[in-house]
């Protein structure tokens, strides 16, 4: 399969995916989290690590943030600047509904990761990944080319899977 035509392929199967996550419990337990200040839906270990890399006050950027949920929960906890990239309207629909819901700032950015607006280069002190998303990469090599070309110089990448 060509690259242009399963990047395509990839990104009509998770809008599709999107509608079923909406409705599902685990989005209602986001809407009831979100609602209330402060909350984060990280589990302890991911909490740990996102205090120990020192997320508080950081400009941090999610790659493949889906419905933004764990942006927001690092949003609330402090970071400065929170922008999540991903290629699924639907799913930052879902996020920019949490993001209202919780008050919270969040820059939701539509785009194929390969292909970041150069605006955004150096513009960050952490980026990471979570569960799910190296699977879809074509090109791990360029993947975190594209990582070090967000962070700015001593910049952390925290990739928990
Ligand atoms: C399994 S989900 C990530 C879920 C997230 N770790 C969580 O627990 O909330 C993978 C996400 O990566 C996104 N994605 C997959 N390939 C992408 C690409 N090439 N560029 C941008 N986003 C992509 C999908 O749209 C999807 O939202």
């Amino acid at each position: 399969m060509r690259r242009d035509d399963y990047a395509a392929a990839n990104r009509d199967a998770w809008n599709a995916a999107a509608p079923h996550h909406r409705v599902h419990d685990q989005y209602a337990r986001l809407v009831r989290g979100f609602a209330k200040p402060g909350f984060s839906c990280l589990d302890p270990t991911a909490t740990e690590c996102f205090k120990a890399l020192g997320v508080a006050g950081r400009d941090v950027a999610q790659l493949g943030c889906n419905n933004a949920r764990e942006l927001l929960s690092v949003k609330n906890m402090g970071a400065a600047r929170a922008v999540g990239f991903d290629v699924s309207v639907p799913f930052l629909a879902q996020g920019r509904e949490l993001a209202t819901l919780a008050g919270l700032d969040c820059e939701l950015v539509e785009t194929d990761i390969y292909k970041i607006p150069a605006r955004y280069a150096e513009a960050f002190g952490l980026v990471f990944t979570t569960i799910g998303v190296y699977g879809w990469m074509p090109d791990l090599g360029a993947f975190f080319a594209e990582v070090a070309r967000l962070l700015r110089p001593g910049g952390r990448y925290f990739a928990y899977e």
